[in-house]
């Protein structure tokens, strides 16, 4: 296949090689941007592209008169306007599946640091202060137990539910669009509004995708149902949370502390009063970055990339209608 494909900031090694072999392939690192000359050039004859986090809207894909399809190294999809690609014929696919243990244990990861204080224990032992006994003011709080909540019961919910309850002996409370009976049976999970789960989860896990209709879904409202003894993750998009309130309800006492992988903007500005705060504990958005899992997303990428520019259907497409069509 003589297909030219343009592949933006990110692939992993092996699924390069792999895609080099059947197509024309141009890595494009650095401002992908369409003030960047260089980078329109790179889409004036880019049948494919693959990548992480391109912004794929109407301007890009008048750039790029010869797409067929984009196939991303993600499972989230935001930066994809679906309607105007399915306008333009423009497939999209993403990599779901191959993440969900791995981001699910980024999940856990941030409870277990942020509820035995992982990153303060340990700057306590390196900077020399473990000369006595630890003082109480500087205790952890039990995961195992607990009340667990889950805004989003998809497949990575599905994992973190797994975890805590047959790992760590949690009640576990959902709020999703649709009930999930198969999470209630194998998770004993309880499906309640928004609201009631706010109030009573001692641990409020974020994992949903952004969309209009969750960008900005917790906010000031929210933050005040929950305990001031709760603990807030976010493993999905920083959007999803109007951050200047989380920010207040951390430094108003409202929340006990915050575990979070994803931010608004990404990289987080290096002045976000987050970053100052001992009760929150940080990670940048890496909740799929394994060498394991990076490369099966990027394998993954790679075969929808190449099927579809072979003009068939390939199996993570998310805009059906292009096919329809
Ligand atoms: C990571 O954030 C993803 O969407 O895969």
């Amino acid at each position: 296949m003589n297909k030219k494909v343009l592949v933006v900031n990110r692939l992993e090694k092996e699924a390069l090689d792999e895609l080099q072999q059947e197509a024309d392939t141009n890595v494009f690192i650095g401002d992908a941007s369409l003030e960047n000359p260089e980078f329109l050039e790179a889409l004036q004859d880019a049948e494919g592209i693959t990548g992480l986090g391109l912004p794929v809207n109407k301007e890009l894909l008048q750039a790029a008169p010869q797409l067929k399809i984009v196939s991303n190294v993600s499972v989230g999809h935001n930066n994809l306007d679906l309607e105007e690609m399915t306008k333009r014929g423009v497939m999209a696919t993403n990599t779901p599946d191959v993440l969900n243990d791995t981001v699910a244990d980024l999940a856990f990861s941030l409870i277990l640091a942020t509820s035995r204080r992982i990153p303060e224990m340990d700057q306590y032992v390196k900077t020399g202060k473990w000369q006595e006994d630890l003082p109480a003011e500087l205790y952890g709080w039990d995961v195992h137990h607990k009340t667990l909540g889950i805004i989003g019961m998809g497949r990575i919910g599905e994992e973190i539910a797994h975890r805590a309850h047959h790992g760590f002996h949690m009640d576990i409370l959902y709020h999703t669009r649709s009930k999930k009976p198969a999470a209630e049976e194998k998770f004993g999970a309880t499906y309640c509004s928004l609201d009631d789960l706010l109030q009573k989860a001692d641990f409020v896990v974020l994992m949903i995708p952004l969309t209009p209709s969750t960008k900005g879904m917790i906010g000031e409202r929210e933050f005040s149902l929950m305990k001031e003894t709760s603990i807030f993750i976010n493993v999905s998009r920083g959007q999803n949370v109007v951050e200047e309130d989380l920010i207040a309800a951390l430094q108003n006492g409202e929340i006990r502390a915050a575990g979070l992988d994803v931010f608004d903007p990404e990289p987080v500005v290096q002045d976000n009063p987050l970053l100052n705060m001992h009760n929150v504990v940080v990670t940048p958005h890496v909740g799929s970055s394994t060498y394991a899992t990076e490369l099966k997303m990027s394998k993954l990428a790679v075969k929808n990339l190449l099927i579809g520019l072979r003009g068939e259907k390939p199996g993570e497409l998310l805009n059906e209608e292009v096919w329809e069509r």
